[in-house]
């Protein structure tokens, strides 16, 4: 058996019990070091650790599917949720595997910053910048989603130089592309663990220097009215 599971973006207490049983029933845990790291006092003395890093990823997941298709009872830990910028990582898996792999979700770094900055998930658009490939698409649609005043909660790239993509040169394309510089925007870093935010405005954002653990909300400048029903309670000027 091989299955993908989710550690939640950062505190061990933000995995699911499901997950913490598949770990401790597991033979072989795989990961990315800093995940390896959170679920590490999960794991039973008695199984095989496999870490890896950008370089060797291929490598070790080929390491992975070796021991699963000997039979071994496989966990492979992702960060936060699969399902947010975590599917490239879910291809190199099921590469190695040769065949797709089940997967159980975890809680995204997203959904932990939509509770501290209290937007609704109906209202706002999930956009990754951290994923290899052309990032134009993206960029498009982050500009459309602001442009139809939807909230965008945003994961930069913090990879190398010409790469690139963190919440100042987001904030500075935004600006270039006609998005308002008074845009409100959060700035939210190591959620979970010692947790910092930042608010400003987009101008203000695209001098704001943060760490590669961050994530980012820009809230739209015009949120939706409520569209639940009218309130019993008499208004302020009905009461007097
Ligand atoms: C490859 S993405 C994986 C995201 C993950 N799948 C999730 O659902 O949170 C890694 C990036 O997510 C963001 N991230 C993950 N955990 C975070 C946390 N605890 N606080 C802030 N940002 C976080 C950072 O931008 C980090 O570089």
């Amino acid at each position: 058996m091989i299955i993908c599971i989710g550690a939640g973006p950062g505190d061990i207490g933000y995995l699911p019990r499901r997950s913490a049983d598949l770990i401790a029933n597991a033979d072989v845990v795989a990961g990315f070091n800093a995940v390896i790291d959170v679920v590490r006092p999960l794991i039973p003395d008695s199984a095989q650790v496999i870490q890896m890093g950008y370089r060797d990823q291929v490598a070790q997941l080929d390491e992975v599917a070796k021991l699963h298709h000997a039979g071994k009872n496989c966990v492979v830990v992702f960060m936060g949720d699969i399902h947010f910028s975590g599917f490239q990582y879910l291809e190199r898996v099921e590469r190695a595997c040769g065949h797709p792999v089940e997967t159980m979700p975890g809680l995204s770094s997203a959904q932990v910053l939509a509770s501290r900055a209290k937007v609704c998930f109906d209202e706002t658009t999930f956009i990754t910048f951290h994923r290899r490939g052309d990032l134009t698409p993206f960029k498009r649609h982050l500009v459309h989603v602001l442009q139809d005043q939807r909230n965008a909660i945003v994961i930069p790239c913090p990879w190398d130089e010409a790469r690139s993509f963190m919440p100042w040169h987001i904030a500075a394309y935004l600006l270039e592309n006609g998005i308002p510089a008074d845009q409100q925007v959060e700035v939210w870093e190591n959620l979970t663990r010692g947790e910092a935010e930042w608010h400003g405005t987009l101008a203000e954002c695209a001098e704001h220097r943060c760490s590669d653990m961050s994530i980012m909300l820009i809230r739209t400048k015009t949120p939706m009215a409520s569209q639940i029903e009218p309130s019993h309670l008499p208004t302020p000027e009905q009461a007097q």
